[in-house]
């Protein structure tokens, strides 16, 4: 049958491009189906600071290495991610000699030499960065997370980081990537924030829509209204860690060992309605990205609920395509 032979990165060659996140496994064992469906790629965490900048004079690229070559070799894009987060970021770079915390100064030259290291060496595979992950605070905290970074070096840290790494290679595209970037709330401090860089003359290029998301929210309305309110500002938008948990953020239920036909029949419906949505912004959003390929592993099997199995993308766990497959490649 026609739609099951169908690719989804071919499927979608004239509207943007197909992602999934890899790790220095997933490479292998994914490596058939990614090769088939998608036509480009993300590092889940092999290229975030810990993993390749543990200490100090220590940089570690052997996996993040492999996973550039893995893009290279068969011809697919891939997105930086990510250069500066409150995540996954090792102790030393907030502390000084003497285990206080490290200064403005001393940070920002922290910060400058990281990101000239990492997007020189990756100047020929990436094309384009998440510079700076998850830096506005949730809804009805302050405008920006009160992160190590903010706190030692102050709201300025966001356009530096920018700045930084538009001298290390002019030529990548540079996003600002957040999650619950459809809650009307975030959306506006999200909007503001990147208003802000802009009037500033920050080198910023494009709004990166994490798109966790589950089989309810958020609302189909309020992602139009996310995806136009960040359009407005003139930049390019991709969606850059898409899944759809079968289970809602407050749902801690442990007790299932495969999904429902109702959960499976509400994600068909959920997926079709995002890649009709994503398509008539085609021009604007150039790039979904999943994260992860195919139901055999995904980070939500950890998240928010440690060793909880969830469903959330459009491969089964034998890495076979599942009905929101189906739904998503037989629009066309
Ligand atoms: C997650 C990875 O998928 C996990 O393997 C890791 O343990 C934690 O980070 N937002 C992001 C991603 O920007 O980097 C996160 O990735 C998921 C949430």
């Amino acid at each position: 049958n026609t739609v099951m032979n169908q690719s989804l990165a071919g499927a979608f060659k004239d509207d943007f491009l197909i992602g999934a996140a890899v790790n220095a496994h997933t490479v292998l064992s994914q490596r058939d189906l990614l090769l088939e469906h998608y036509n480009s790629l993300t590092a889940e965490n092999e290229m975030k600071f810990e993993s390749v900048h543990p200490a100090e004079d220590t940089y570690t690229f052997e996996k993040a290495d492999r996973i550039a070559r893995f893009s290279r070799d068969n011809g697919m894009k891939l997105r930086g991610h990510t250069l500066v987060w409150h995540n996954q970021t090792p102790d030393w770079v907030f502390e000084d000699e003497g285990g206080g915390a490290a200064n403005r100064e001393l940070l920002l030259a922290r910060m400058k030499s990281h990101i000239d290291t990492v997007v020189k060496r990756y100047r020929d595979a990436i094309y384009c960065w998440d510079v700076v992950n998850e830096a506005v605070a949730d809804e009805g905290e302050e405008l920006l997370r009160p992160s190590k970074w903010l706190l030692g070096i102050g709201d300025d840290y966001i356009a530096q980081a920018f700045r930084f790494a538009h001298e290390a290679d002019p030529d990548a595209l540079l996003f600002y990537n957040d999650y619950n970037e459809c809650n009307p709330i975030k959306r506006d401090k999200i909007y503001g924030l990147v208003k802000s860089l802009l009037e500033q003359g920050a080198p910023i290029h494009g709004i990166g829509l994490q798109a966790h998301w589950n089989l309810k929210d958020p609302a189909l309305d309020d992602i139009r209204a996310a995806i136009e309110r960040y359009a407005s500002l003139g930049l390019k938008l991709q969606i850059t860690e898409m899944d759809v948990s079968v289970f809602e953020f407050n749902d801690r239920r442990t007790d299932l060992a495969a999904p429902t036909a109702e959960m499976m029949r509400l994600q068909e419906e959920r997926y079709g309605q995002f890649f009709r949505l994503f398509r008539e912004y085609r021009g604007v959003l150039t790039s979904v990205t999943f994260w992860g390929a195919a139901d055999d592993y995904t980070w939500l099997d950890d998240f928010p609920v440690r060793g909880r199995k969830n469903w959330p993308l459009l491969f089964d766990t034998n890495r076979q395509p599942k009905g929101a497959f189906r739904e998503v490649v037989g629009l066309r």
